[in-house]
Protein backbone atom coordinates (compact mmCIF):
# COMPACT_ATOMS: atom_id res chain seq x y z
CA UNK A 1 0.00 0.00 0.00
CA UNK A 2 1.10 3.61 -1.43
CA UNK A 3 1.95 6.43 2.27
CA UNK A 4 -0.80 7.68 3.22
CA UNK A 5 -1.53 11.34 1.93
CA UNK A 6 -3.84 14.05 3.66
CA UNK A 7 -7.37 14.39 2.31
CA UNK A 8 -8.94 17.82 2.14
CA UNK A 9 -12.73 18.70 1.25
CA UNK A 10 -12.19 21.08 -2.40
CA UNK A 11 -15.80 21.46 -2.69
CA UNK A 12 -18.83 21.36 -1.72
CA UNK A 13 -22.81 21.74 -2.83
CA UNK A 14 -26.18 21.53 -1.26
CA UNK A 15 -29.59 21.62 -2.68
CA UNK A 16 -33.27 21.79 -0.70
CA UNK A 17 -36.33 21.17 -2.67
CA UNK A 18 -38.24 24.96 -2.92
CA UNK A 19 -41.59 23.57 -1.33
CA UNK A 20 -41.60 24.41 2.25
CA UNK A 21 -43.73 23.18 5.06
CA UNK A 22 -43.91 25.98 8.10
CA UNK A 23 -44.71 25.33 11.36
CA UNK A 24 -47.76 27.10 10.50
CA UNK A 25 -48.63 24.32 7.94
CA UNK A 26 -48.65 21.45 10.35
CA UNK A 27 -50.54 23.27 13.07
CA UNK A 28 -53.32 22.72 10.26
CA UNK A 29 -52.31 19.10 10.09
CA UNK A 30 -51.95 17.82 13.70
CA UNK A 31 -52.59 19.00 17.13
CA UNK A 32 -49.53 20.91 17.70
CA UNK A 33 -48.39 24.56 18.00
CA UNK A 34 -45.29 26.83 16.18
CA UNK A 35 -44.81 27.83 19.67
CA UNK A 36 -44.11 23.79 21.15
CA UNK A 37 -41.85 22.90 17.80
CA UNK A 38 -39.86 25.87 18.50
CA UNK A 39 -39.10 25.54 22.08
CA UNK A 40 -38.80 22.35 22.02
CA UNK A 41 -36.66 21.59 18.51
CA UNK A 42 -36.15 24.56 17.45
CA UNK A 43 -37.19 24.11 14.14
CA UNK A 44 -39.34 27.02 12.26
CA UNK A 45 -39.92 25.60 8.77
CA UNK A 46 -38.34 22.53 6.42
CA UNK A 47 -38.41 21.77 2.59
CA UNK A 48 -40.44 18.86 0.89
CA UNK A 49 -40.02 17.47 -2.19
CA UNK A 50 -43.31 17.32 -4.66
CA UNK A 51 -44.40 14.05 -5.53
CA UNK A 52 -41.99 12.07 -8.00
CA UNK A 53 -38.93 13.79 -6.57
CA UNK A 54 -36.93 11.37 -4.76
CA UNK A 55 -33.46 11.42 -2.74
CA UNK A 56 -30.84 10.43 -6.43
CA UNK A 57 -32.71 13.89 -7.62
CA UNK A 58 -31.78 16.00 -4.35
CA UNK A 59 -28.09 14.39 -4.84
CA UNK A 60 -27.75 15.34 -8.06
CA UNK A 61 -28.54 18.75 -7.88
CA UNK A 62 -25.80 18.70 -4.88
CA UNK A 63 -23.50 17.37 -6.32
CA UNK A 64 -23.73 19.80 -9.71
CA UNK A 65 -22.82 22.43 -6.96
CA UNK A 66 -20.34 20.54 -5.87
CA UNK A 67 -18.52 19.93 -9.19
CA UNK A 68 -19.01 22.96 -10.65
CA UNK A 69 -17.91 25.08 -8.08
CA UNK A 70 -14.53 22.69 -8.24
CA UNK A 71 -14.55 23.14 -12.19
CA UNK A 72 -14.73 19.45 -12.74
CA UNK A 73 -16.67 17.04 -14.51
CA UNK A 74 -18.29 14.14 -13.23
CA UNK A 75 -16.13 11.99 -15.28
CA UNK A 76 -13.19 13.50 -13.76
CA UNK A 77 -14.69 11.31 -9.89
CA UNK A 78 -13.80 7.99 -9.26
CA UNK A 79 -16.35 6.99 -6.52
CA UNK A 80 -19.44 7.91 -5.71
CA UNK A 81 -20.47 7.58 -1.99
CA UNK A 82 -24.48 8.47 -1.08
CA UNK A 83 -24.96 8.02 2.92
CA UNK A 84 -29.08 7.67 2.68
CA UNK A 85 -31.91 6.25 4.79
CA UNK A 86 -34.63 6.95 2.01
CA UNK A 87 -32.76 5.82 -1.14
CA UNK A 88 -34.71 5.75 -4.32
CA UNK A 89 -35.48 2.13 -3.94
CA UNK A 90 -34.13 -0.44 -2.40
CA UNK A 91 -31.52 -1.28 -5.64
CA UNK A 92 -30.11 -0.33 -7.80
CA UNK A 93 -28.23 1.94 -5.17
CA UNK A 94 -28.74 5.62 -5.10
CA UNK A 95 -25.22 5.88 -6.34
CA UNK A 96 -25.64 4.49 -9.36
CA UNK A 97 -28.47 6.19 -10.16
CA UNK A 98 -26.98 9.46 -9.05
CA UNK A 99 -23.46 8.21 -11.18
CA UNK A 100 -26.38 7.57 -14.02
CA UNK A 101 -27.70 11.10 -13.88
CA UNK A 102 -24.63 12.89 -13.68
CA UNK A 103 -23.18 11.11 -16.67
CA UNK A 104 -20.05 10.78 -15.15
CA UNK A 105 -18.86 7.69 -16.91
CA UNK A 106 -16.23 4.90 -15.36
CA UNK A 107 -16.91 5.59 -12.05
CA UNK A 108 -18.22 3.56 -9.50
CA UNK A 109 -19.76 3.93 -5.87
CA UNK A 110 -22.13 2.32 -3.28
CA UNK A 111 -24.36 3.31 -1.07
CA UNK A 112 -24.06 3.51 2.84
CA UNK A 113 -26.39 3.40 5.68
CA UNK A 114 -26.06 4.87 9.05
CA UNK A 115 -29.07 7.15 9.59
CA UNK A 116 -27.92 10.61 10.82
CA UNK A 117 -24.29 9.65 11.01
CA UNK A 118 -24.16 8.61 7.20
CA UNK A 119 -22.55 11.99 6.00
CA UNK A 120 -19.55 11.29 8.49
CA UNK A 121 -19.20 7.35 8.42
CA UNK A 122 -19.08 7.70 4.08
CA UNK A 123 -16.65 11.27 4.25
CA UNK A 124 -14.68 8.79 6.32
CA UNK A 125 -14.34 5.93 3.85
CA UNK A 126 -14.17 8.54 1.04
CA UNK A 127 -10.84 9.81 3.00
CA UNK A 128 -9.75 6.61 3.19
CA UNK A 129 -9.89 5.41 -0.42
CA UNK A 130 -7.33 9.15 -0.65
CA UNK A 131 -5.73 8.85 2.10
CA UNK A 132 -4.11 5.13 0.69
CA UNK A 133 -3.67 6.54 -2.96
CA UNK A 134 -6.46 4.64 -4.22
CA UNK A 135 -8.86 7.13 -6.28
CA UNK A 136 -7.85 10.49 -6.91
CA UNK A 137 -11.40 12.20 -6.26
CA UNK A 138 -14.45 11.18 -4.11
CA UNK A 139 -17.25 12.86 -3.82
CA UNK A 140 -19.34 12.33 -0.69
CA UNK A 141 -23.05 12.70 -0.93
CA UNK A 142 -25.48 12.96 2.39
CA UNK A 143 -29.45 12.98 0.82
CA UNK A 144 -32.74 12.09 2.59
CA UNK A 145 -35.88 12.33 1.10
CA UNK A 146 -37.49 11.93 4.66
CA UNK A 147 -41.06 12.89 3.89
CA UNK A 148 -41.45 10.13 2.08
CA UNK A 149 -40.88 8.16 5.61
CA UNK A 150 -42.93 10.22 7.83
CA UNK A 151 -46.51 9.40 8.92
CA UNK A 152 -48.11 13.20 8.94
CA UNK A 153 -50.26 12.57 11.50
CA UNK A 154 -47.86 11.40 14.37
CA UNK A 155 -46.62 14.58 15.80
CA UNK A 156 -43.91 13.48 17.50
CA UNK A 157 -41.90 12.88 14.45
CA UNK A 158 -43.43 14.76 11.95
CA UNK A 159 -42.23 17.94 13.18
CA UNK A 160 -38.78 17.06 13.36
CA UNK A 161 -37.85 16.08 9.54
CA UNK A 162 -37.26 17.40 6.16
CA UNK A 163 -35.49 17.03 2.92
CA UNK A 164 -32.13 18.42 1.47
CA UNK A 165 -28.99 17.42 0.02
CA UNK A 166 -25.69 17.62 0.51
CA UNK A 167 -22.21 16.90 -1.62
CA UNK A 168 -18.19 17.25 -0.97
CA UNK A 169 -15.48 16.68 -3.20
CA UNK A 170 -12.15 14.68 -1.69
CA UNK A 171 -8.62 14.95 -2.71
CA UNK A 172 -5.49 15.12 -1.69
CA UNK A 173 -4.50 17.81 0.26
CA UNK A 174 -1.16 19.81 -1.17
CA UNK A 175 -0.79 21.46 2.32
CA UNK A 176 0.13 19.09 5.30
CA UNK A 177 -1.51 21.73 7.99
CA UNK A 178 -4.89 21.21 6.09
CA UNK A 179 -7.90 18.93 5.94
CA UNK A 180 -8.53 16.05 7.53
CA UNK A 181 -7.41 15.01 10.91
CA UNK A 182 -9.41 12.46 12.81
CA UNK A 183 -12.46 10.35 12.79
CA UNK A 184 -14.29 8.34 15.81
CA UNK A 185 -17.09 6.22 14.81
CA UNK A 186 -19.47 3.99 17.35
CA UNK A 187 -22.53 1.91 16.76
CA UNK A 188 -24.71 0.30 19.80
CA UNK A 189 -27.36 -1.47 18.43
CA UNK A 190 -29.18 -1.94 21.58
CA UNK A 191 -30.67 1.57 20.55
CA UNK A 192 -32.24 -0.47 17.30
CA UNK A 193 -35.31 -0.14 18.91
CA UNK A 194 -35.47 3.49 19.53
CA UNK A 195 -35.59 4.67 16.17
CA UNK A 196 -36.66 2.40 12.98
CA UNK A 197 -38.87 1.71 10.62
CA UNK A 198 -40.01 -1.76 10.99
CA UNK A 199 -41.82 -2.12 7.63
CA UNK A 200 -40.98 -3.23 4.25
CA UNK A 201 -37.77 -5.07 5.04
CA UNK A 202 -36.68 -8.72 5.14
CA UNK A 203 -38.28 -8.93 7.96
CA UNK A 204 -41.34 -7.49 7.12
CA UNK A 205 -42.11 -7.05 3.84
CA UNK A 206 -44.75 -4.94 2.31
CA UNK A 207 -48.33 -6.08 2.98
CA UNK A 208 -51.31 -4.41 3.35
CA UNK A 209 -50.97 -5.60 6.85
CA UNK A 210 -47.71 -3.81 7.35
CA UNK A 211 -48.92 -0.46 5.61
CA UNK A 212 -52.44 -0.64 7.90
CA UNK A 213 -49.86 -0.70 10.88
CA UNK A 214 -47.81 2.10 9.94
CA UNK A 215 -44.55 0.03 9.76
CA UNK A 216 -42.98 1.91 6.65
CA UNK A 217 -43.11 5.07 8.72
CA UNK A 218 -40.57 6.14 11.26
CA UNK A 219 -41.13 5.09 14.83
CA UNK A 220 -39.34 6.76 17.26
CA UNK A 221 -38.58 7.21 21.35
CA UNK A 222 -38.10 10.73 21.12
CA UNK A 223 -36.69 11.14 25.06
CA UNK A 224 -34.21 7.71 24.54
CA UNK A 225 -33.06 9.49 21.61
CA UNK A 226 -32.58 12.62 22.85
CA UNK A 227 -30.85 11.05 26.31
CA UNK A 228 -28.02 9.19 23.66
CA UNK A 229 -27.34 12.13 21.77
CA UNK A 230 -26.64 14.18 24.33
CA UNK A 231 -24.18 11.40 25.85
CA UNK A 232 -23.12 10.11 23.49
CA UNK A 233 -22.16 12.79 21.12
CA UNK A 234 -20.19 14.85 24.05
CA UNK A 235 -18.20 11.69 24.60
CA UNK A 236 -16.60 10.75 20.96
CA UNK A 237 -15.60 14.76 21.08
CA UNK A 238 -14.42 14.83 24.10
CA UNK A 239 -12.32 11.38 23.05
CA UNK A 240 -11.07 12.71 19.47
CA UNK A 241 -9.94 16.63 21.46
CA UNK A 242 -7.88 14.73 23.92
CA UNK A 243 -6.10 12.28 21.72
CA UNK A 244 -5.44 15.07 19.39
CA UNK A 245 -4.24 17.12 22.14
CA UNK A 246 -6.61 20.06 21.36
CA UNK A 247 -8.77 22.37 23.78
CA UNK A 248 -12.57 22.89 23.17
CA UNK A 249 -11.81 26.69 23.37
CA UNK A 250 -9.42 26.08 20.26
CA UNK A 251 -11.97 24.47 18.07
CA UNK A 252 -13.57 27.48 15.76
CA UNK A 253 -17.16 25.63 13.96
CA UNK A 254 -18.86 23.08 15.58
CA UNK A 255 -21.35 20.97 12.90
CA UNK A 256 -22.90 18.81 14.78
CA UNK A 257 -26.04 16.78 13.07
CA UNK A 258 -29.05 19.18 13.62
CA UNK A 259 -31.76 16.85 15.19
CA UNK A 260 -32.90 19.17 17.72
CA UNK A 261 -31.46 23.07 18.94
CA UNK A 262 -31.68 21.59 22.58
CA UNK A 263 -29.09 18.26 21.95
CA UNK A 264 -26.97 20.60 19.69
CA UNK A 265 -26.63 23.25 22.57
CA UNK A 266 -26.29 20.81 25.54
CA UNK A 267 -23.68 18.97 23.36
CA UNK A 268 -21.83 22.10 22.95
CA UNK A 269 -22.07 23.49 26.67
CA UNK A 270 -20.86 19.91 27.77
CA UNK A 271 -17.69 20.40 25.77
CA UNK A 272 -17.66 23.78 26.76
CA UNK A 273 -17.55 24.78 23.09
CA UNK A 274 -17.20 28.84 22.71
CA UNK A 275 -20.76 29.63 21.86
CA UNK A 276 -19.83 31.76 18.52
CA UNK A 277 -18.38 28.61 17.31
CA UNK A 278 -21.55 26.75 17.17
CA UNK A 279 -23.48 26.11 13.53
CA UNK A 280 -27.06 25.98 14.16
CA UNK A 281 -29.49 25.75 11.06
CA UNK A 282 -32.29 23.61 11.83
CA UNK A 283 -34.83 26.58 12.71
CA UNK A 284 -34.64 26.41 8.34
CA UNK A 285 -34.53 22.59 7.08
CA UNK A 286 -35.43 20.84 10.38
CA UNK A 287 -33.86 17.17 10.08
CA UNK A 288 -32.50 16.13 7.07
CA UNK A 289 -30.92 13.32 8.52
CA UNK A 290 -27.74 12.76 6.57
CA UNK A 291 -28.35 15.69 4.77
CA UNK A 292 -27.27 17.70 7.82
CA UNK A 293 -24.09 18.69 8.56
CA UNK A 294 -23.33 19.82 4.59
CA UNK A 295 -26.16 22.16 4.75
CA UNK A 296 -24.83 22.99 7.99
CA UNK A 297 -21.70 23.55 6.73
CA UNK A 298 -22.56 25.22 3.59
CA UNK A 299 -24.50 27.93 6.23
CA UNK A 300 -21.45 28.45 7.99
CA UNK A 301 -19.68 29.59 4.89
CA UNK A 302 -22.50 31.56 3.81
CA UNK A 303 -22.26 33.13 6.93
CA UNK A 304 -18.72 34.20 7.15
CA UNK A 305 -18.20 31.41 9.69
CA UNK A 306 -16.14 28.79 8.01
CA UNK A 307 -12.98 29.75 6.56
CA UNK A 308 -9.87 28.46 5.38
CA UNK A 309 -7.61 27.62 7.85
CA UNK A 310 -10.82 27.03 10.80
CA UNK A 311 -10.76 24.08 12.86
CA UNK A 312 -13.87 22.16 12.65
CA UNK A 313 -15.62 19.50 14.92
CA UNK A 314 -18.23 17.90 13.39
CA UNK A 315 -20.64 15.11 15.26
CA UNK A 316 -23.10 13.37 14.40
CA UNK A 317 -25.52 10.90 16.17
CA UNK A 318 -28.91 8.58 14.17
CA UNK A 319 -30.58 5.67 14.40
CA UNK A 320 -28.46 2.37 15.31
CA UNK A 321 -27.54 3.86 17.65
CA UNK A 322 -24.90 4.91 15.22
CA UNK A 323 -22.09 8.08 16.63
CA UNK A 324 -19.81 9.84 15.50
CA UNK A 325 -16.99 12.83 15.62
CA UNK A 326 -14.20 14.13 12.93
CA UNK A 327 -11.66 16.69 13.03
CA UNK A 328 -10.30 18.71 10.16
CA UNK A 329 -8.93 21.98 9.04
CA UNK A 330 -10.74 23.72 6.83
CA UNK A 331 -8.95 23.74 3.44
CA UNK A 332 -10.71 26.97 0.93
N1 LIG B 1 -46.75 19.22 19.63
C1 LIG B 1 -47.28 19.37 20.86
N2 LIG B 1 -47.09 18.48 21.83
C2 LIG B 1 -46.34 17.41 21.56
C3 LIG B 1 -45.77 17.18 20.30
C4 LIG B 1 -46.02 18.16 19.31
N3 LIG B 1 -45.50 18.06 18.05
N4 LIG B 1 -45.07 16.04 20.32
C5 LIG B 1 -45.20 15.54 21.56
N5 LIG B 1 -45.97 16.36 22.30
C6 LIG B 1 -46.38 16.19 23.68
C7 LIG B 1 -46.31 14.76 24.17
O1 LIG B 1 -47.49 14.06 23.81
C8 LIG B 1 -46.19 14.96 25.65
O2 LIG B 1 -47.44 15.23 26.16
P1 LIG B 1 -47.87 14.63 27.60
O3 LIG B 1 -46.91 15.26 28.58
O4 LIG B 1 -49.27 15.10 27.75
O5 LIG B 1 -47.71 13.16 27.48
C9 LIG B 1 -45.35 16.23 25.78
O6 LIG B 1 -45.47 16.90 24.51
C10 LIG B 1 -43.91 15.97 26.05
O7 LIG B 1 -43.46 14.94 25.18
P2 LIG B 1 -41.99 14.48 25.14
O8 LIG B 1 -41.84 13.36 24.16
O9 LIG B 1 -41.51 14.28 26.53
O10 LIG B 1 -41.30 15.81 24.55
P3 LIG B 1 -39.80 16.13 24.39
O11 LIG B 1 -39.48 17.38 25.08
O12 LIG B 1 -38.94 14.93 24.63
O13 LIG B 1 -39.73 16.47 22.84
C11 LIG B 1 -38.91 15.47 20.83
C12 LIG B 1 -40.02 15.47 21.87
C13 LIG B 1 -39.25 14.35 19.84
C14 LIG B 1 -38.91 16.80 20.13
C15 LIG B 1 -37.55 15.23 21.54
O14 LIG B 1 -37.65 14.12 22.41
C16 LIG B 1 -36.45 14.98 20.58
O15 LIG B 1 -36.11 15.84 19.78
N6 LIG B 1 -35.83 13.79 20.64
C17 LIG B 1 -34.78 13.44 19.73
C18 LIG B 1 -35.36 13.05 18.43
C19 LIG B 1 -34.34 13.03 17.34
O16 LIG B 1 -33.41 13.78 17.37
N7 LIG B 1 -34.54 12.17 16.35
C20 LIG B 1 -33.65 12.05 15.25
C21 LIG B 1 -32.37 11.48 15.74
S1 LIG B 1 -31.15 11.56 14.60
Amino acid sequence: MSQLVRVKISALGTYVPPRLLTNADLEKMVETSDQWITERTGIRERHIVDKGVATSDLAVEAAKKALAQRGIDPSDLDAILVGTVTPDMFFPSTACLVQNKLGAKGVWGFDLSAACSAFLYALQVGTQFVATGAHKRVMVIGADVMSSIIDYTDRATCIIFGDGAGAVILEPAENDSLGMIDFIHEVDGSGGCSLYMPGGGSLNPSTHETVDQKMHYVHQDGQAVFKFAVRKQTELCEKILERNGIKASDIDVFIAHQANKRIINATAERLALRPESVVINIDRYGNTTAGTIPLAMDTARQEGKLKKGDLVLLASVGAGFTVGATLLRWAY
